[in-house]
């Protein structure tokens, strides 16, 4: 029986929301590989979705001075006006549009928008559909859950360079979809909307008035082959896309929590959320953002420059691994090479099983395909390379993926 007094220290139930939340596994990795370096073990990672620059000094410098000019108070919850604006014009410069200051709203990041557009579009518990990438960054799914709305996943084919197939998209939408999330640059297979597919996805939304668009443009500034291309800038689909970019990857920016958001409809929506929740996002974080978007671009070019590099680099060393094969990745600083073979040498039954001996037997950290989502069917294996690594990080860990093969072919 229980004590009437354990009764009382046993927690209440939580909600089917709370019970639903995911997380990002990357962060459960990295607490892996953690303890491993404390333990004194010789680990090369490439878990960390982050630029491993520091903010360029002039940043730095702008958020000092706000911070002695005491400009460290709430701001409106959308942001300051000279930041509302920069983003504005940045924004609407790269993709060709005009976007006014008052559509954009600034947040504590970019992430917040993903929660933000979901509960703002769907209704809890009412079969609403979101259509998502897979794989994909796992908070959209996670998010779409808690929201209580239904998670269609569209797979990204590496028979497409990791796009999807717009027919499968167009058999996907029904007349309970809400919303499609948009991830180009793409995290985790660095993969791009081409011209042609965001062509054929206009076409098919304007079938399905219905339907909005979360454009998560978080690694706009880090694509590779041509010109950057956003779904918004195609005729009727501004009005109805959020478009989502930030500070964080561009400039080095990862902890100082600056994202923004545009869309007319939506912009107040999300300042309400934004007053709902954090109040407003740092006030010394969006004086550096002011500087970060309108000042110098020479250190963002050099990091864009230095991360296509390495990008040249691992690859070219991925694809001679016994047992691996690596596509090259348009954008962001992810590598996703195919380990289907791999895994069938090294007697790893999957690619977590394979992520798990690399880490404990050969000392190199990585995340596994399931860390983004179900495994898109007949596609075989994956493991996620961040090359945000230096040179001599990314040519050793390489070298002891290649022994750790190798060490198992007959
Ligand atoms: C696809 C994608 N969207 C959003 C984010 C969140 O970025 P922020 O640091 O601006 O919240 C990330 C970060 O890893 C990402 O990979």
């Amino acid at each position: 029986m229980t004590h009437p007094r354990e009764a009382l220290h046993a927690a209440p139930r939580l909600s089917r929301r709370a019970e639903s939340l995911g997380t990002e596994n990357a962060f459960v990795v990295l607490a892996e590989v953690n303890a491993l370096a404390r333990a004194g073990r010789d680990i090369v990672s490439f878990c960390i979705g982050q630029p491993d620059f520091p903010t360029p000094a002039n940043v730095q410098e702008a958020g000092i001075a706000a911070i002695r000019a005491g400009r460290h108070g709430y701001t409106p919850s959308a942001g300051i006006d000279e930041l509302r604006a920069a983003a504005a014009a940045d924004i609407g410069a790269r993709r060709g549009l005009a976007i006014a200051p008052d559509d954009v709203v600034v947040g504590a990041g970019a992430k917040p928008f993903i929660a933000y557009t979901i509960a703002s579009v769907t209704d809890f518990g009412a079969g609403e559909e979101v259509i998502y990438p897979v794989p994909g960054f796992p908070i959209y799914e996670s998010q779409i859950l808690a929201n209580g709305a239904v998670p269609v996943p569209l797979y990204l084919r590496e028979s497409r360079d990791f796009a999807f197939d717009p027919a499968e998209l167009e058999a996907k939408i029904t007349d309970k979809t809400r919303l499609l999330i948009l991830n180009t640059p793409h995290n985790p297979t660095g993969g791009m909307l081409r011209a042609a597919d965001l062509d054929a996805i206009a076409a098919i939304l304007a079938e399905h008035p219905q339907v909005w668009v979360y454009a998560d443009e978080i690694y706009s500034r880090l694509g590779y082959a041509g010109r950057f291309e956003s779904l918004a800038s195609r005729p009727g689909m501004l009005e109805r896309t959020v478009i989502c970019d930030g500070a964080s990857k561009t400039w080095a920016m990862t902890g100082w929590r600056i994202g923004y958001a545009a869309n007319r409809t939506l912009a107040p929506v999300f300042t309400r959320w934004i007053t709902n929740t954090d109040s407003c996002a740092s006030q010394i974080s969006q004086w550096a953002a002011v500087e970060a978007i309108s000042g110098p671009q020479d250190a963002a070019d050099a990091m864009r420059a230095s991360f296509l590099e390495r990008r040249d680099l691992i690859v070219g060393l991925l694809n001679a691994v016994p047992g691996v094969r690596c596509k090259l990745p348009g954008g962001a600083f992810y590598a996703w090479p195919n380990v289907t073979e791999a895994c069938r040498i090294t007697g790893c039954a999957d690619s977590e099983a394979l992520r798990k001996r690399l880490l404990n037997d050969a000392g190199v950290a990585v995340l596994a395909d399931i860390h983004f989502g179900r495994r898109v069917p007949g596609d075989g294996q994956h493991i996620r390379f961040s090359y945000a690594a230096s040179p001599q990080a990314i040519r050793e860990g390489i070298a002891r993926l290649d022994r750790f093969v190798r060490g198992h072919q007959k």
